[in-house]
């Protein structure tokens, strides 16, 4: 199938994002949001993205003017829809928006176009229903900023057509990345955190934990952040929960205690910052200060002691060892280049089955005493070695 003209519903820093790639990749690209106002500002973030380029003379045989002259923008969704072979949404987060979208391009669009959500979190399947067509709605999970990070996850709903992947998989590939080439896994079940954020997400267990023993023990979280952090990176992990927001950490911890488990309740300190609106980055204090915005600036003489960087990959293996468990991806060599794809970070994988089968089940059996808490423990497969024969051998 040839996919011509692209609709990208939602303006925001995904849409936006998603947009400049795909005019950049010779798409004919629709812009949709709800006001003209939103609209200018998702424009004029593709003109300074497509500018920056042109200045660094990296885009070839065109121009960043004749690139955003191929940029059409609408608030009437249902007109933009009529043209389109290929749709992704990208509006906020929130289940019944997206279905209000879905079912306006489900009645709008031509036969053979393909509906894809960037959700970070929601069900592609239960999205899919509004639509009326749900053997052709995928999951298309950018990572951001789009044009910058390799990882796009390909999320399969309960219906859908392995058409609807490999065209979705294909037009991914299609996009330009700046940094390196693009890595499009198929997730193969639409479960909670797909395959990057899910890795991760258990070990918010650990340092909810982690917080709140510093706040207890009067310990300063800048000796917290040094005891995981690899001056490779730009922040250390709780620096880095402040510059995303402590909110959005608290409204994903509460969205896994619903859809994998009670242990990942956010802590004490969390939830008391969020509801007097100390967020981060964004109200300059969180848990640390951020002046007008400014990255902290930690001294990092001390360590808290209180985890370690092997004790999170072990968590992280963990976790990977449940999505091969329940059929979410087929091997754990995908696993580990996803987390490579996305967090420009080794995968857990590779270590655990080179050196550490038998030590990381008894240090999360360990965790899991330490902290009370119970999801920590290795699973059946981690427990059984069995993983190791799940791997693709090139
Ligand atoms: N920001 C991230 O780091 C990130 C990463 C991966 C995936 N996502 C997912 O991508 C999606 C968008 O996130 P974002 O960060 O760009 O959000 P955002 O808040 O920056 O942008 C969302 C945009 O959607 C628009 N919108 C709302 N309702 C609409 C409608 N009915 N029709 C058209 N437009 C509408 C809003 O006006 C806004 O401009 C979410 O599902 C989010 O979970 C976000």
């Amino acid at each position: 199938m040839k996919i011509k003209n692209v609709v990208i519903i939602g303006a925001g820093a995904m849409g936006s994002g998603i947009a400049q790639i795909a005019v950049m990749a010779g798409y004919n690209v629709t812009l949709v949001d709800i006001k003209d106002e939103y609209i200018a500002k998702g424009m004029s973030s593709i003109e300074k993205g497509l500018n920056k380029l042109e200045e660094k003379g990296k885009l070839k045989g065109t121009s960043a003017a004749a690139l955003i002259g191929n940029v059409n923008t609408t608030t009437d969704l249902a007109k933009a829809a009529k043209n389109a072979d290929f749709c992704l949404e990208a509006v906020i987060e929130n289940m019944d928006v997206k279905k209000q979208v879905f079912k306006t391009l489900g009645e709008n669009v031509p036969k053979h176009c393909i509906l894809a959500s960037n959700t970070s979190s929601m069900s592609i399947s239960e999205i899919a229903v509004a639509s009326g067509r749900e053997e052709q709605v995928c999951g298309v999970h950018f990572f951001n900023p789009a044009p910058l990070m390799r990882l796009v996850e390909i999320i399969k709903g309960e219906k859908t057509s392995d058409v609807t992947v490999a065209v979705a998989r294909s037009w991914s590939y299609s996009l330009p990345c700046l940094k390196g080439k693009r890595y499009c896994p198929i997730v193969l079940k639409d479960r909670p955190g797909f395959i990057a954020n899910r890795v991760n997400a258990p070990t918010m267990i650990l340092m909810q934990w982690a917080i709140d023993k510093c706040a207890e023990k009067g310990i300063p979280f800048e000796q917290l952040d040094t005891d995981a952090f690899n001056p490779m990176s730009p922040m250390g992990p709780l620096v880095l929960t402040d510059y995303v927001g402590l909110d959005i950490a608290f409204h994903t911890m509460q969205y896994y205690v619903k859809t994998l488990h009670p242990d990942f309740a956010p802590g004490k300190v969390i939830t008391e910052y969020v509801e007097k609106g100390q967020l981060g980055m964004k109200t300059e204090k969180g848990l640390f200060e951020w002046p007008k915005g400014k990255k902290p600036i930690l001294e990092r003489t001390k360590k808290a002691n209180l985890f370690t960087v092997e004790e999170l990959y072990a968590i992280q293996a963990n976790e990977s060892c449940r999505l091969l468990e329940e059929g979410v991806v087929k091997d754990w060599t995908t696993i580990d280049k996803t987390m490579d794809a996305g967090y420009n970070a080794p995968g857990p994988m590779a270590f655990l089955v080179d050196g550490n089968r038998e030590k990381w089940p008894k240090l999360l059996n360990e965790l899991a005493d330490k902290t009370g808490r119970e999801y920590l423990r290795p699973c059946e497969l981690m427990k059984s070695s069995a993983y190791r024969e799940l791997r693709v051998v090139k």
